[in-house]
């Protein structure tokens, strides 16, 4: 079975799915994302990720490609002929094709990309049997990184970084020594008195749904949580460390900066919501 795209109204095999050399989103990164996990053919959390699609596109002044609906549509076509059951749905939208020029083109049509890929279940939750390891990097990356935009130049570097340290994510320091999150994760602790703490998503980082998702499974589970900063140093002493995206859920952190997390296993917490994850996230049938 061929991997399908769609491409601005066509349902296309990828070795045919091509954009214009003048799309803004290859000469700009002038463009916006997201990503959903498919589970038990389930599209997870599809209405957050399109209220902050949504919240993107207006923060850049782009509009709708399609209608809210149409995409709807447009993300189940793509799963559907991809055949994931378990995997990853990707869309993109950029301002469109204009000839090179650094302010908004007039009448442009924005551009539409949608992807979709099997992944194995067992994979992530075999990485989650023995956790991850991260590295720190000082914060380099622009101010508006609430927006989810396609420039990721910093977390390239930064999660490229932490391959070449034989780990799996990075995770972006402040000035104060303050975590703000991962290249491609929000970051979390669980203190020695067993709180969940995590740093407010207002600016500063993406509003991870994953992250907004665990804040219900928290609350179900009737875990104590505090939405504040923490420094590199308390997450190195913390119970336990964790990363939340859509492509990973509750990831436990069991290595930060080559310092072992707690006795150097998956925290219970972690794994708690983990396992607690997909019955409490909202499911759409793909
Ligand atoms: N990344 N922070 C950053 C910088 C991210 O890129 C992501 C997601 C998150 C978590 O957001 P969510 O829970 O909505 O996935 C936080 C996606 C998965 C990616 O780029 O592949």
């Amino acid at each position: 079975m061929p991997r399908i795209a769609y491409v601005n109204g066509r349902y296309l095999p990828h070795r045919e799915a091509t954009v214009h050399i003048e799309d803004r989103g290859y000469q700009f990164a002038d463009g916006v994302y997201e990503v959903c996990e498919v589970a038990r053919g389930y599209i997870v959390d599809m209405r957050r990720h399109l209220d902050r699609l949504n919240r993107s596109l207006a923060e850049l002044s782009i509009d709708w490609p399609v209608s809210r609906a149409a995409l709807e549509i447009i993300l189940r076509e793509v799963v559907g002929r991809n055949g994931v059951k378990n995997g990853l749905v990707y869309f993109q939208v950029t301002r469109g094709v204009a000839g090179r020029d650094f302010v908004f083109p007039s009448n442009v049509k924005p551009s539409l990309v949608v992807t979709a890929k099997k992944v194995d279940p067992n994979f992530q939750a075999k990485r989650a049997e023995t956790g991850i390891k991260v590295i720190t990097v000082p914060e380099n990356r622009w101010e508006r990184v609430d927006i989810k935009s396609v420039g990721l130049l910093p977390n390239v570097l930064a999660k490229q970084k932490a391959k070449e340290a034989g780990c799996q994510e990075a995770w972006f320091v402040d000035a104060e020594g303050m975590v703000k999150e991962g290249g491609s994760s929000n970051a979390w602790i669980v203190t020695r008195d067993g709180v969940l703490v995590t740093r407010p998503a207002e600016h500063g980082i993406l509003r991870g749904i994953t992250r907004t998702t665990l804040l219900d499974v928290i609350g179900k589970l009737g875990l104590r949580f505090e939405e504040r900063h923490f420094s590199v140093e308390e997450a190195k002493e913390a119970r336990e460390a964790f990363v939340s995206s859509a492509t990973t859920l509750a990831m436990p952190v069991v290595e930060i900066d080559g310092r072992t997390i707690a006795n150097g296993q998956p925290g219970s917490v972690t794994l708690s919501l983990r396992e607690a994850f997909f019955d409490v996230a909202e499911k759409s049938p793909a």
